[in-house]
């Protein structure tokens, strides 16, 4: 799987509301999402808790059918130890947070040998360049726009300039994800600054219909 160079709005199911999850997902489908963001957070790199591998492999049927792409972006330390279970229950990409990994080469190949594209991203502290080497291994660029660990807060104004610093990063073919605070006052500088992936949680499924939020955001991405 590669990711598409067009501009794609992707739900980030953090904000989901659990008890109507897979019909949401359905309603984001036949609007036409078709890739879905998924924060795993450990209470140890974040200090929130939220989901395993059981909450992909409980929607990833309805995104598969579709030719869809579960999206998860693993804010948990040791992720190497989690990586298969995501990728055994329909995980298409795993993004690891460059703070997390010391042998990130290794495991970006292994995130590939599971049959997954490789994602890298890094806290709004951390230096560009900290992603410069794994650049050129991995599929995707994902500029984190808050601090990773909650839905809802404010996008760091900084990101725009870190998002055109990342674009020389990129190798023809390869994704730039932006990923917090991305919502309608916000997401056409993302897109200028060359993000190609807006993740979006509370400006979707904060929103009366989730659906309509979806298609106003990628109207507004030009997508
Ligand atoms: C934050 C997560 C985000 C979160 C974004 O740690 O990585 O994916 O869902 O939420 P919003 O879009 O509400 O800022
Ligand atoms: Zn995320």
């Amino acid at each position: 799987m590669s990711w598409p160079s067009e501009t794609l709005v992707v739900p980030s199911i953090l904000s989901a509301d659990f008890g109507a999850f897979r019909s949401q997902v359905t309603e984001l489908l036949d609007a036409g999402a078709r890739a879905f963001h998924v924060d795993v957070m450990d209470g140890h790199f974040v200090p929130v808790i939220t989901f395993g591998p059981r909450v992909v492999s409980s929607f990833a049927d309805l995104v598969h059918e579709r030719g869809g792409t579960i999206d998860v972006h693993l804010m948990i330390e040791h992720p190497e130890r989690q990586i298969p279970e995501f990728a055994k229950a329909g995980a298409d990409s795993c993004t690891v947070h460059v703070e997390t990994c010391p042998h990130l080469h290794q495991t970006i190949k292994q995130i590939h040998e599971l049959g997954m594209t490789a994602g890298v991203t890094l806290n709004p502290a951390t230096p560009v360049a900290a992603v410069r080497e794994a650049a050129r291994y991995a599929d995707l660029l994902l500029c984190m726009s808050v601090n990773p660990g909650w839905g809802g807060q404010s996008f760091i104004e900084a990101s725009v300039d870190r998002l055109r610093e990342l674009t020389a990063l990129l190798r023809p073919g390869m994704g730039l994800e932006v990923d917090g605070g991305v919502g309608p006052q916000t997401i056409e500088r993302c897109r200028s600054a060359g993000a190609t992936l807006m993740v979006a949680g509370s400006a979707i499924y904060d929103q009366p219909s989730p659906a309509d939020a979806w298609k106003a955001l990628t109207a507004l991405a030009g997508a």
